[in-house]
């Protein structure tokens, strides 16, 4: 519909009149770039505009075509309550329509609309409002009659919505009954929020990414993605919440067929007579809803205040908000106000600062990380995005580059959703004119050389060097950080700096620094070469859980890196642990396990582990050695081998650690006691033929626990 050279000057159009005074003039050029903007987002789902930007230009057209009526068309893009509908799910009309909110971004925004609020009010002196989060989902509509839910319904154009019934009743928050006959409710109709955990969001990301597809743009467009797949069961998986903010329409059962009284049924939702009543009231029903996070204020002042001190609540909340809404809180105040076609008066969404906007990419660089993996990071010009300036944005890998059809040159659109890392949306492919080029990914490591290489079930390409000195110098950044050995003074740019001048090569490396070397750079003083001595001496009785951290072992994070330590008295006895070993251990699995074996099986890692140690490092488990000399198990060795029926083996092993015996994972000479359980295999039959093996059953063994 709208021609590449087109979509370029209506771009530019929207960049220009965000900048222009108001004019009447300026009337139909913004009606053609909204109109542009609405086909770009309705129908191609692929958002031309920043939200902040589309808005801003909305309001200029109303403001406009309320100073102006004459020069108002009845097809301006400001006539309508929007929003299209897909023919995926059957459509159905909403009780009542389903609003948008009037957008505000400043305090001066809100004090006019606390004036038009007055204004409506008449005579009432003190207006109560309440502010809640305004959630950054996909709007519901859920309509419960004889107390069990009967339909969902997403807001499609606001008068009908799509029938998503199957999928709402797979988000797990939402009751599927609820006693409102009880309260003398016949019918009524919620609306809300489906939301998406940032967690769960993030988590969903990372499989995603370790799976090679590209993450997903951002909380919102999952949630609303999902809500409208067509195979309720891959919902489920999803694992959507809600929140629910509204009650819009409320059926009562005739009073004579109604027994019970109401007028003093303070649970009641219909005996609420304010938006803060009725929400709480939903919340003890079992509803989610933002009871806990809503506040009452009683001058537009203190709703400002607050308003202006939320973003540091932003990040701390478990869904992604994009701003506030505020709400008169009386129920006759806020029908005596009423509603416009687009919004209710009686409320209004303050927009926190836009976490989108557009840049130039003007660079791709390739960093390697201490696994190897070679990572894209796209250089742009730098803009400010949600309070921070973003200069530098991770691309993930070449499935994104190529999926997205990124170029060097390229305007794109960023977002940082949340505490989510900023990305790309996408280019816009319309700014285009020819002078962009292809990303072109190295096959060379861009730091040592080496070739890299992919593996099949991985989208990253990783330089398989060990040595590459870019590795090495992300392991030292990684061993010395705050959650490992925690070495005050050394960070990335001390790290750095030395590895640039050789002055560290390796790990061990840093507890042979050449001092009088550094005491010679600038910025060394006396006192700070004292303060990085003192950390790094500290740093050689941390607890092992820490130095098995540091040390990076690929998939070992810290939870895992304290299983392994609790696992040892000392580090060395994991070179003789096998996958089968590892994988008894709780919480570790098949990918942690071929990891950690690998690990230990090299001689690098081995050299690095007797370096350290030389050096004066910790490398036991003192807890665990003290219990293991002191067991009546002392110096047995055991096996277990064979499904256990009465305990899980990682308890059987345990259990003879804790009595002092410690676990081989093969049979040989070394072995004591192999204890079978049913389907023993190999293991059995090698021990039988050794013959300096005893073999137990698991009675046996349990019976030698209790009996030493
Ligand atoms: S009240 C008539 N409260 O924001 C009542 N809306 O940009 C109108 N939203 O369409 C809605 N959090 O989908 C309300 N706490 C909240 C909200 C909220 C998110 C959404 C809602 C609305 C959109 C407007």
């Amino acid at each position: 519909m709208y021609a590449a050279a087109q979509q370029q000057l209506l771009f530019q159009d929207a960049k220009d009149l965000l900048e222009a005074e108001n004019a009447p003039g300026l009337m139909p050029r913004l009606a053609a770039v909204l109109r542009w903007a609405d086909w770009r987002y309705y129908v191609q789902s692929d958002p031309a505009l920043a939200d902040f930007e589309y808005d801003t230009l909305f309001k200029k057209l109303q403001a406009l075509e309320a100073r102006f009526p004459g020069n108002s068309t009845p097809d301006s893009p400001t006539q309508r309550v929007a929003k299209g509908l897909s023919e995926r799910f059957p459509t159905v009309s909403h009780l009542v329509p389903m609003l948008s909110l009037e957008n505000t971004y400043n305090a001066e925004d809100l004090r006019d609309w606390d004036r038009k609020v007055r204004a409506g009010a008449g005579a009432q002196e003190v207006i109560e409002y309440c502010v809640e989060p305004k959630y950054d989902g996909a709007s519901i509509s859920l309509i419960y009659e004889n107390d069990q839910l009967l339909r969902g319904a997403t807001r499609g154009d606001g008068i009908m919505g799509e029938d998503i019934t199957a999928n709402v009743r797979q988000i797990r928050s939402i009751p599927l009954s609820a006693p409102f006959s009880k309260l003398g409710i016949h019918q009524i109709e919620i609306r809300g929020e489906a939301v998406i955990h940032k967690d769960i969001f993030a988590d969903n990301n990372a499989r995603r990414m370790a799976e090679g597809l590209a993450p997903l743009a951002n909380p919102r467009n999952a949630a609303s993605g999902t809500l409208r797949m067509l195979d309720p069961a891959e919902v489920s998986q999803r694992r959507l919440s809600a929140v629910l903010y509204h009650v819009s329409e409320l059926e009562r059962i005739p009073a004579s067929l109604f027994e019970t009284r109401l007028s003093d049924d303070s649970t009641s939702i219909g005996a609420a007579n304010d938006h803060f009543h009725t929400i709480q009231n939903l919340a003890a029903l079992g509803f989610p809803t933002p009871a806990g996070e809503m506040h009452l204020f009683r001058h537009i002042d203190d709703v400002i205040a607050y308003c202006e001190g939320f973003s540091l609540r932003r990040d701390s909340l478990p869904f992604e908000v994009d701003g506030l809404v505020i709400k008169v809180n009386d129920f006759a105040l806020q029908e005596k106000l009423g509603m416009t076609a687009h919004h209710p008066r009686w409320a209004v969404a303050y927009k926190l600062a836009a976490r989108q906007a557009t840049s130039k990419l003007r660079q791709v660089v390739f960093s390697v990380g201490r696994t190897g993996s070679v990572t894209p990071v796209a250089k742009i010009d730098p803009v400010p995005i949600g309070g921070v300036t973003v200069s530098s944005v991770s691309l993930f890998n070449e499935d994104v580059i190529r999926e997205k059809d990124l170029r060097v040159g390229d305007t794109v659109l960023v977002e940082r959703a949340g505490d989510v890392i900023p990305y790309i949306v996408k280019p816009l492919a319309e700014m285009r004119d020819g002078s962009e080029v292809e990303i072109v990914y190295p096959s060379n490591c861009p730091e040592c050389g080496h070739n890299l290489e992919r593996q099949e079930d991985e989208a990253v390409w990783r330089c398989i060097n060990i040595a590459c000195p870019a590795q090495v110098q992300e392991r030292i950044i990684h061993f010395c950080s705050k959650d490992a050995m925690d070495i005050r003074g050394m960070g990335e740019s001390n790290v750095k700096k030395f590895c640039a001048l050789d002055i560290l090569k390796d790990i061990p490396g840093l507890y042979h620094i050449e001092w009088e070397r550094v005491a010679t750079l600038e910025g060394f003083g006396e006192k700070s070469v004292t303060n990085l001595q003192a950390a790094l001496e500290k740093s050689k009785s941390q607890p092992l859980a820490r130095l098995i951290f540091g040390l990076g072992i690929r998939h070992v994070g810290e939870t895992t890196a304290k299983t392994l330590a609790q696992a040892v008295s000392h580090i060395r006895e994991f070179y003789e642990w096998d996958e089968d070993r590892f994988i008894t251990l709780e919480d570790i699995g098949p990918k942690v396990a071929a990891s950690a074996t690998h690990f230990f099986r090299r001689s690098e890692t081995r050299a690095t582990l007797d370096a350290l140690e030389m050096a004066g490092l910790n490398l036991a488990n003192d807890q665990k050695a003290m219990q293991v000399s002191e067991g009546a198990f002392s110096g047995k060795t055991f096996l277990f081998t064979g499904t256990l029926s009465k305990l899980k083996r990682s308890e059987a092993e345990a259990m003879a650690e804790a009595k002092g015996g410690s676990i081989l994972s093969g049979v040989s000479s070394k072995l004591n006691y192999l204890v079978v359980g049913s389907d023993a295999g190999s293991k059995l039959e090698k021990a039988r033929k050794l013959g300096s093996v005893s073999i137990l059953s698991e009675e046996d063994f349990l019976d030698m626990v209790q009996g030493d």
